[in-house]
C-alpha cells in the first residue's frame, strides 16, 4: 500500500513536470529510444493481454521508462502484485539483485509466460539474470545498458541467451517451429489401434536401464497415434526415442502423487511426451499438460450373444395371451348360449341340453373335427362357428409352422438395465479403473456397474471367465470398430456382440511437457482440420481390425434359417395327448370296474368278450 502511494505521488510529479527541462534531458540521454522500447514491448508480450509490472526503484530514469510503458502498453497492468491469470511480466530495475528476486516469484513453469527484463544498468555475461534455469519454460528478453539478450525458444535444448546487436533482431513468434533435430523422450505402450509398437531392446539412458521400442519396421510403426506422432516429428523436425511404459493408466494416490502408467514419467519430467489412449480428464490434467484431443471415443461393453432356446410352451406361441383368453371365453359363451337355448327350445337337438357335451361338441366343431348328423334348428349358428374355426385353425397352423421352424433366442442384452438383470460381471487388468470416468455414477443403473467389477490379472484369467460365461468385456469404439481394453483372443470373441447402450465416452489426447504444448496443439489442430487424423484413423482400422472385431457388430439371433423340429417345441402337444389318453384310460377302467360291482375287472372283460362273440354269431346282426 505504501509503495502504491509513493509511486502515485512520484508519477504525478512526473506528469506535472512532463514538459520540464529535466525530463526532456532524460529522453535525450536515455539509452533506449521510445521506438525501440515500444518494439521490445510488442515483441515480448505477443500473446498476453495484461501484464504484471515489478518495480521498486525510485530513480527518475526508471520512472521515465515506466511512464513510457504506461503510455504505450494497450492493456491493463498491475503493479507489484502477482495476478496469476496474467502471464506477462515486466521487470524494471536498476540492480541485478532486485530483478533476480522478482524473477524467482514468477511461475516460469507455464510455457506461455512472457518476461521482459529492463535493467537500467550494465550486465555481466555471467550474471544471475542471464542464468537460463530461472526462466524455466518462459519466453524472455533482457535489455540493459550494455546489451540486448533474447532467450532461445523454450522447446530447444539447451536454452541459451543470445546476444543481439539490434532490437529488430529480437526473436519474433512467426508460428514456425523447428526443433532442429532435438531428441525428444517419448513414452507409449502396445495398444491397438492407437499404437502397435511392440518389440523392445534394453538401452542405458542416464545410467538407468530402459526398455526402448525398436520401432524399426513399418508394421510396428503403425497405429493412429503413432502415425500422428510421426507426422509431428517430421513437421517439427525433432528426433525421438520411445520408452515402453508398463501400464497405461497408473494411479493417482493423492493430489501430489501419481504412480506408474504414462502419467508418472511425464510428471517427473522423465519423458517429454506420452501417448497411447490418454484420456482428457481432470485427474490427468492436474498432473500434466494435455493437448487438444484428436478424437472422441465411446465406451461400450461386449456382452454374450443371445443363445438359442426352446420352450416347452412353444405351441402356444402363434397366439398372444389375449387371443387365447378370448378364444376360451368365446367357446364358453357359445356353449352357454347353445345350452340355454336347448333348454327352452324342445326342437333343439337333445344333446345340447347337457352343458359338458355342448362344450365338447363346440370345441370339436371349432377345430373342424366334428360332424354329427342332427343339426336341426342350429344350422346357421354352427355354420358361422365352423367358419370362425377354419380361420382360427389356419392362422394358428401357419403361424406355428413359421415360429417352430425358426430358432428361438434369449433376449438381447442392450441396455445397462438388461446387463444388470442378466447378472453379468466385467473385468479389466489392474489397476482398478476410476469408475467415475467410465460411467455416469448419478445414473441409478450405471452406478451399480462398479459393484459388478472383478479384477483379472492375466489373459488366461480373462479366457477362463469367458468360458465360464456371464462375463462382459469392456472396450471402446474407435471409428466404427470396437476394440477391447485388454487383448482378447479371436476365438473368445465368437460368442460376443456389442451392447447397444453406450456406458461412457472420452476424448483421446497426448500428454506433453508445458514447452511442447503450444507447438503440438497447433499441429494437432491442423491434423484435425485437414482430416488427416480421421484419414489415419480409418486407414489403421481398415488395415488392422481383425475379422472377429467386425464380426461382433453382426447380430446372429433369428438369422440361421429353418431348423428341424425336436421334441421340446411340440412338448405341450404331447403333454395334452398324454393327459387325454390317461383320462380316457382311467374312465375306461372305471367303467369296466363299475359295470358289475360284484365281479373283478378280469371277469367283466371276459363277460364282454363272451357277449361280443354271441352277438357276432347271431344271424340277425349279419343281415
Ligand atoms: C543457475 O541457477 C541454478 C539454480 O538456480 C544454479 O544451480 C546454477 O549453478 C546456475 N548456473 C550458473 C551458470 O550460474
Ligand atoms: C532439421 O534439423 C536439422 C538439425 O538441426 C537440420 O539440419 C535440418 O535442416 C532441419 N530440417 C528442416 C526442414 O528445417
Ligand atoms: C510382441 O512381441 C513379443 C516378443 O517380443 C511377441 O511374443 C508378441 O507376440 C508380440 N505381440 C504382438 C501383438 O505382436
Ligand atoms: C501424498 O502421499 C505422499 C506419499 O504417499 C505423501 O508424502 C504426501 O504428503 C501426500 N500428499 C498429500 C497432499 O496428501
Ligand atoms: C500445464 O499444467 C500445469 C499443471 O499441471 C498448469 O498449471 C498449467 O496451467 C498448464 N498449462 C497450460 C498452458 O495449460
Amino acid at each position: 500500500m505504501k509503495a502504491y502511494l509513493f509511486l502515485y505521488i512520484i508519477l504525478k510529479d512526473i506528469r506535472l513536470s512532463e514538459s520540464s527541462e529535466i525530463v526532456h534531458k532524460f529522453i535525450e540521454t536515455s539509452w533506449i529510444t521510445k521506438k525501440d522500447f515500444n518494439f521490445t514491448l510488442k515483441t515480448t508480450f505477443q500473446n498476453s493481454i495484461c501484464c504484471n509490472v515489478y518495480l521498486h526503484d525510485t530513480s527518475p530514469e526508471i520512472y521515465y521508462l515506466f511512464k513510457k510503458f504506461v503510455d504505450y502498453y494497450p492493456y491493463e497492468y498491475s503493479l507489484n502484485v502477482n495476478t496469476y491469470d496474467c502471464s506477462a511480466y515486466f521487470l524494471l530495475g536498476s540492480t541485478e539483485k532486485e530483478i533476480y528476486n522478482d524473477l524467482k516469484k514468477i511461475p516460469t513453469f507455464k510455457s506461455n509466460t512472457e518476461i521482459l527484463v529492463v535493467l537500467n544498468n550494465n550486465l555481466e555475461i555471467n550474471s544471475n539474470i542471464l542464468n537460463v534455469t530461472i526462466y524455466g519454460n518462459a519466453n524472455a528478453n533482457v535489455v540493459c545498458k550494455s546489451g540486448i539478450w533474447s532467450l532461445s525458444e523454450n522447446y530447444l535444448f539447451p536454452r541459451i541467451f543470445q546476444n543481439v546487436d539490434k532490437y529488430e533482431k529480437l526473436k519474433q513468434n512467426d508460428g514456425k517451429v523447428n526443433f532442429h533435430g532435438r531428441q525428444l523422450r517419448i513414452a507409449t505402450l502396445y495398444r491397438p489401434p492407437v499404437s502397435y509398437l511392440n518389440r523392445t531392446s534394453i538401452k542405458i539412458i542416464d545410467d538407468v536401464e530402459e526398455e526402448i521400442f525398436d520401432a524399426d519396421d513399418d508394421l510396428e510403426r503403425d497405429g493412429i497415434e503413432v502415425k500422428l506422432f510421426l507426422l509431428m516429428a517430421e513437421k517439427l523436425n525433432f528426433t525421438w526415442i520411445i520408452r515402453k511404459s508398463k501400464y497405461r493408466y497408473g494411479k493417482k494416490y493423492n493430489e501430489t502423487v501419481w504412480k506408474d502408467g504414462l502419467i508418472e514419467p511425464m510428471y517427473k519430467n522423465k519423458v517429454d511426451m506420452a501417448f497411447g489412449g490418454i484420456w482428457l480428464n481432470l485427474d490427468h490434467y492436474s498432473f500434466v499438460n494435455l493437448t487438444e484431443p484428436w478424437y472422441q471415443l465411446f465406451i461400450h461393453f461386449l456382452v454374450p450373444r443371445p443363445q438359442p432356446t426352446t420352450s416347452f410352451w412353444a405351441l402356444t406361441r402363434p397366439f398372444s395371451l389375449t387371443i387365447w383368453i378370448l378364444l376360451v371365453l368365446s367357446i364358453l359363451l357359445q356353449s352357454i348360449c347353445m345350452f340355454i337355448r336347448a333348454r327352452f327350445n324342445p326342437q333343439f337337438p337333445e344333446r345340447f341340453r347337457h352343458f359338458l357335451l355342448t362344450l365338447i361338441e363346440l370345441t370339436g366343431r371349432l377345430l373342424g373335427s366334428w360332424a354329427p348328423k342332427n343339426m336341426v334348428n342350429v344350422k346357421l349358428q354352427l355354420y358361422l362357428w365352423q367358419m370362425l374355426g377354419l380361420i382360427l385353425v389356419t392362422a394358428y397352423c401357419s403361424s406355428l409352422a413359421a415360429k417352430l421352424t425358426n430358432s428361438e433366442y434369449e433376449k438381447r442384452i442392450d441396455t445397462i438395465q438388461q446387463f444388470l438383470e442378466a447378472n453379468l460381471k466385467w473385468g479389466r487388468r489392474p489397476p482398478t479403473p476410476p469408475f467415475k470416468e467410465f460411467f455416469d455414477l448419478d445414473d441409478p443403473d450405471a452406478s451399480q456397474l462398479p459393484s459388478r467389477y472383478k479384477v483379472v490379472e492375466t489373459s488366461k484369467e480373462i479366457h477362463e471367465n469367458i468360458i465360464k460365461g456371464n462375463y462382459a468385456i469392456l472396450g471402446n469404439f474407435v471409428g466404427s470398430v470396437f476394440f477391447p481394453e485388454d487383448e482378447v483372443a479371436n476365438e473368445d470373441l465368437k460368442n460376443y456382440r456389442v451392447m447397444k447402450e453406450m456406458v461412457g465416452k472420452f476424448y483421446a489426447t497426448f500428454a506433453v511437457q508445458p514447452w511442447l504444448l503450444s507447438p503440438i496443439n497447433r499441429i494437432m489442430l491442423r491434423l484435425k482440420e485437414s482430416g488427416i487424423a480421421t484419414f489415419h484413423l480409418q486407414d489403421v482400422v481398415r488395415r488392422r481390425a481383425s475379422f472377429n472385431l467386425r464380426e461382433i457388430l453382426i447380430e446372429y439371433d433369428g438369422k440361421n434359417g429353418l431348423r428341424v423340429l425336436t421334441l421340446t417345441p411340440l412338448g405341450a402337444g404331447f403333454f395334452l395327448l398324454l393327459l387325454g389318453l390317461s383320462i380316457s384310460t382311467l374312465v375306461f377302467y372305471l367303467e369296466i370296474k363299475y359295470a358289475n360291482k360284484s365281479k373283478s375287472i378280469r371277469e367283466n372283460l371276459r363277460d364282454i368278450d363272451r357277449k361280443r362273440k354271441l352277438y357276432s354269431r347271431s344271424p340277425l346282426v349279419k343281415n
